[in-house]
């Protein structure tokens, strides 16, 4: 071990050089040795590619996944009324604004790369960002990145097979969603500029998606034309939409849960701000838009549903989209709306793989993996060189020297990162439980959301001076964390021995915080097996309960 590779930079202190200059908000990049990252190579920080634009769709791109195709059917059956279950879309999309405007605050006074990790390490010690790390390396990043690959195969399947054998084999649909994960991985791994292309094509494919559901939805009410005019719901022009709502407190919150998840990932852009040309401008900008867009489509999208079908079967149904185009447009149309869900799910992936091999790749800088995973390039050593001799000429011959520094060079990505990343993915989505990883998911995400925004109003104490290229309004924060505090302790007293699983977890971390100063593989090992453990365990106890059940 060499202590030299990985010191530990002191919290508050601001972070050390890294050969970059220090940003004008006092916080420079990465570790204190100097070298840029593993082997002396690049670092991504320093190649500023993302624009507005790519911000926008990797946000996009990852809240809008499954969770609009499947999640009403949670939040229409807790909510008791169609008109109760689109007060509790607004209410989750208010509160997810408020975390994202948040974190666009934390986002410019901190702009580096890796999201709660460098907000928690600077504001309540390095500790507090290590096991935020911890915990989003091992379980919540590729926890939710296989719960969404899961949804891709099981869609695509439905898609490709047709509807009936969607229950036919869970390993067929694994298999898939394994291919899916491989692909989008290769497109990340080769460059920065395919995962952010593919990343701005599946956002407009996104909102094309919902905007057709919304626009059917219409016409559908308007002319009564569908395939199967008997299942159409007859019943939203003259009843009280919001008769049978809900008065139990519970079941609000378990639909806001279910609204929560549909508009998770409003933090995504916060993990690369460090890469963004104009975080300042562009970082708010951002989510002001991404946000209420989203909350305006998915408000839509569920009158679609409504206009279309029956609230009953809206309530039975967790494949929504697809019962919605089965009954407009007959089999033909469930194909469809199946694909378009494949769809929106591998975009989702494709947002989520770009940015947790960020994470990842900060982690590795920090110290606290090995360097390894720092790495830009296919290898420790090569990667500059494996760049350079990609450099294309241009049409007329002429060297084009701004390309080396440009994110465009082929295999520029922090590929170990990825392939870390990648392979827990994988892990999960083969053993994985599908309830399991979504309460893990829920409580252990919503503790550190809670945690970076109280950090936020923390900071404003703390250095009152701080440079703030973009300030929220102070009602923004604490309402988000209310909210979010009344979450998690509801999770504990309803689920508690999953959200002490959930502790257990993050308190393994503890030791591992002092352990990292041993050797590089027994720490990685070490990572890699634990969770594995614990992932059993939970696997073993929900099992068990569902038996007793
Ligand atoms: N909102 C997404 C969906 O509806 C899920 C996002 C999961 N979050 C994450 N950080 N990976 O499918």
């Amino acid at each position: 071990f060499n202590s030299a590779l990985y010191p530990l930079t002191a919290s508050g202190a601001g972070y050390t050089a890294l050969g970059t200059p220090a940003t004008p908000h006092g916080f420079e990049l990465g570790m204190s040795n100097g070298t840029g990252g593993a082997g002396g190579q690049g670092s991504l920080e320093k190649h500023k590619s993302l624009t507005y634009l790519n911000g926008l769709s990797l946000v996009v791109g990852l809240i809008i996944g499954s969770g609009v195709f499947s999640s009403p059917a949670s939040v229409n059956s807790n909510a008791g009324s169609p008109g109760a279950a689109l007060v509790v879309w607004a209410i989750a999309g208010l509160l997810a604004w408020t975390g994202a405007a948040s974190y666009a605050e934390l986002g410019g006074a901190i702009p580096l790369n890796g999201g709660a990790q460098v907000y928690l390490s600077k504001i309540f010690g390095e500790w507090a960002g290590f096991l935020f790390t911890w915990c989003a390396v091992t379980v919540l990043k590729p926890g939710s990145a296989a719960i969404i690959a899961i949804i891709f195969g099981e869609y695509t399947v439905r898609a490709v097979i047709g509807a009936d054998s969607m229950a036919a084999s869970s390993w067929i649909n694994k298999g898939v969603a394994l291919i899916g994960l491989a692909f989008v991985t290769a497109i990340n791994c080769t460059s920065t500029k395919l995962g952010t292309r593919a990343a701005d094509f599946f956002m407009f494919f996104k909102f094309l998606g919902l905007l057709a559901i919304t626009v059917t939805g219409i016409v559908v009410a308007v002319t009564g034309l569908a395939y199967n005019k008997d299942g159409l719901s007859t019943t939203w022009k003259n009843t009280n939409w919001f008769e049978g709502t809900s008065t139990s407190s519970s079941q609000w919150a378990v639909a806001l849960y279910a609204g929560l998840w549909a508009y998770d990932g409003w933090d995504n852009t916060n993990y690369v701000v460090g890469e963004m040309v104009n975080p300042a401008r562009d970082l708010p900008k951002t989510i002001h838009t991404s946000l209420p867009l989203v909350i305006c489509a998915y408000l839509l999208a569920n009158l679609g549903y409504v206009f279309v079908l029956p609230h009953e079967v809206i309530n039975a149904s967790n494949t929504v989209a697809v019962a919605f185009g089965q009954t407009v447009f007959g089999p033909l149309g469930s194909l469809f709306l199946a694909l378009t869900v494949a769809c929106s799910c591998f975009g989702a992936l494709n947002a989520t793989t770009f940015t947790a091999g960020r994470l990842v790749y900060s982690a590795g800088k920090e110290g606290y993996i090995p360097q390894l995973f720092s790495t830009i390039g296919l290898s420790p050593s090569g990667g500059q060189r494996m760049r350079l001799s990609r450099r294309p000429t241009s049409s007329r011959g002429k060297r084009l020297t701004t390309f080396v520094a440009d994110e465009q060079g082929f295999f520029y990505t922090p590929i170990y990162a990825m392939l870390l990343n990648a392979g827990l993915t994988a892990i999960y989505t083969i053993i994985g439980d599908f309830t399991t990883l979504t309460t893990f998911y829920g409580v252990a995400s919503y503790l550190f959301y809670f945690l970076a925004v109280v950090g936020l109003i923390v900071l404003r104490v703390k250095e009152p001076e701080l440079e703030r290229p973009y300030k929220c309004w102070i009602v923004t924060p604490v309402v988000f964390c209310c909210v979010s505090l009344f979450l998690v302790s509801r999770a504990v007293f309803a689920t508690p021995v999953q959200a002490l699983i959930v502790l257990g977890f993050i308190a393994a971390g503890v030791p591992i915080y002092w352990w990292r100063v041993g050797s590089q593989f027994g720490l990685i090992s070490g990572l890699i097996g634990l969770s594995l453990c614990i992932a059993q365990t939970i696997n073993g106890h929900i099992a068990s309960v569902q038996e007793r059940e």
